[in-house]
C-alpha cells in the first residue's frame, strides 16, 4: 500500500485541520508568546505554517512557507509553497523564524536548520512533540553546528530557543 507523503497527507486533511488541531496549536503559540515579545516592526518567518491560524496571537509581520498548497489556501498571511530545506529568501531577511510541530516532517533536518539560520537575524523557535523521535536528531544537528539553544516544556511539547549572533 502506498504511504502518503507529508504534503499528500496534509493536503487531504486541510479542510478539517483547524477543527482537529486548531486549539492545541493555539495553546502552543500562546506559550511561545510568553517566551518572546515580537514587535510590530519585526519580520517573522513561519516554516511549516500550515493554515497559520495561531499567528493571530503575535505582533509582527508574518511570512509563511509550507509544501501543502491546500493548507496554505486557508492561510491569510503572505505565503509561499516551499520546503524548509530550500527557503526562497535572501540571507538574514527575517528578524525571527518559528516552526511549530513541523520539524518531524522535514526530509533533511540538517539542511532545514542551515536554511533557517541563513535567513534569520536574531533567533529561531522550533517546537516538537516530546515523544517525537526527531528530538535527539535535532539536538545533535544543533550541537554539531555550534548553535546555542535552550529548551522549555509546555504540556507535551518541547520548545527549542536558538539564539543567533
Ligand atoms: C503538524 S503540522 C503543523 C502546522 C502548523 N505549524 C501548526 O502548528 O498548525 C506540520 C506541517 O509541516 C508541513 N511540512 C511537511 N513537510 C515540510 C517541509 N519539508 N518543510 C516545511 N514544512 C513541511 C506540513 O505541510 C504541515 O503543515
Amino acid at each position: 500500500m502506498k504511504v502518503d507523503t507529508p504534503e499528500e497527507y496534509y493536503n487531504k486533511i486541510a479542510r478539517a485541520y483547524n477543527e482537529l488541531y486548531g486549539e492545541e496549536q493555539l495553546q502552543k503559540a500562546l506559550f511561545l508568546k510568553q517566551l518572546v515579545d515580537f514587535s510590530e516592526q519585526d519580520l517573522i518567518l513561519d516554516v511549516g505554517s500550515g493554515t497559520g491560524h495561531y499567528l493571530k496571537v503575535f505582533k509582527g509581520k508574518f511570512v509563511c512557507v509550507d509544501p501543502s498548497k491546500e493548507l496554505l489556501s486557508k492561510n491569510p498571511y503572505e505565503k509561499y509553497v516551499a520546503k524548509a530545506e530550500s527557503l526562497p529568501f535572501p540571507d538574514k531577511h527575517f528578524d525571527y523564524t518559528l516552526s511549530l510541530t513541523a520539524v518531524q516532517n522535514f526530509s533533511d533536518i540538517n539542511k532545514a536548520i542551515d536554511e533557517m539560520v541563513r535567513v534569520t537575524k536574531k533567533a529561531i523557535y522550533i517546537s516538537t512533540m516530546e515523544v517525537s523521535k526527531v528530538n535527539p536528531i535535532l539536538k545533535k544537528v544543533l550541537s554539531s553546528k555550534g548553535l546555542r539553544f535552550t529548551n522549555k516544556k509546555f504540556n507535551k511539547e518541547i520548545f527549542y530557543i536558538i539564539e543567533l549572533k
